[in-house]
């Protein structure tokens, strides 16, 4: 399998006139789990939207396997969107298919194979993730963690060479988003090619899987580097999110209620 790294050159991303993201510089590396770590709403979702073409940016480039996607033609772009799979945040399965349905439809969709064959297919990822015991259940019998692991079934069956997970742990309890870590992890040793990009808020995470971090935040790139050297970093955003302080700019508990209210309110307590 070739390998292929990820580098966004300048790159600035948002919606309309309005810009998430600002100037990112950063590469990320083939044959290796980086997660890009950054508070909710800070623009990781936007940042995987462009990575797999669903977006255009606003400027500068973003290079995969050292072509700049949004300069090929579109049937160029098509067959390198083949070798991208992506877990989805909520695993976006659909409903009326059974789980070895939804995880072999990466291969349905275009290739003419005979039905066994397309369901081995869908056993062998299933029994990666753990779950060729429920190939024949439909999505809404499966708890969060489940679908998520059918989600991530369904996105290494083509084989990618570059692996997308929007935050795989988020919504999981501590227990089943380690098990999420573990299975990552196992996918890395199996496809010691691939790049595998993670999105995340999540500090456990982090520290379980990652050998690449890209901090985003304050609409730019912040940090990329080791885990280590993020530890080590003097930067004050990046203490202060890596020590989860609260930190909510302008909120404030001193600004005191109107007495008005107070008075109103004990009474009706009281009464
Ligand atoms: N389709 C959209 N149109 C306009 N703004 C959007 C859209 N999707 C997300 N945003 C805005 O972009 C910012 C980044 O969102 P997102 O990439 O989803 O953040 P994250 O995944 O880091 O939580 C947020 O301020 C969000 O409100
Ligand atoms: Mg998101």
């Amino acid at each position: 399998m070739q390998a292929w790294n990820i580098e966004f050159r300048h790159l600035s991303v948002g919606y309309g006139r309005h810009e998430i993201l600002h100037d990112i510089n950063a590469v990320i590396p083939s044959g290796a789990i980086t997660v890009i770590l950054g508070g909710s709403g800070c623009g990781k979702s936007t940042l995987l939207r462009h990575i797999i073409g669903l977006s255009r940016p606003l400027g500068g480039q973003i290079l995969l396997g050292d072509r700049d996607i949004f300069s090929l033609p579109s049937k160029d772009f098509r067959q390198v969107r083949r070798h991208m799979g992506v877990l989805f945040q909520d695993g976006a399965l659909l409903g009326a298919l059974t789980l070895v349905q939804n995880v072999v439809l990466p291969l349905s969709e275009h290739l003419r194979l005979p039905n066994a064959l397309l369901r081995e297919a869908g056993l062998r990822v299933l029994r990666m993730v753990g779950l060729e015991n429920f190939a024949d259940y439909y999505p809404n019998q499966l708890s969060g963690g489940m679908r998520k692991r059918v989600g991530l079934a369904r996105a290494i069956v083509a084989e990618p060479r570059i692996l997308l997970c929007d935050e795989p742990t988020s919504g999981l309890d501590p227990v089943t988003a380690a098990r999420m870590d573990a299975l990552l992890l196992s996918m890395r040793q199996r496809y010691t090619d691939m790049t595998i990009v993670v999105v995340s808020h999540d500090l456990a995470s982090l520290h379980a899987i990652a050998e690449h971090v890209l901090v985003l935040g304050e609409g730019r790139a912040l940090f990329a580097g080791s885990p280590q050297a993020l530890e080590s970093s003097q930067n004050p955003y990046l203490r202060q999110f890596l020590q989860r302080q609260a930190g909510f700019g302008e909120a404030s508990l001193e600004t005191p209620a109107n007495p008005e209210i107070t008075s109103a309110l004990k009474r009706w307590l009281d009464s």
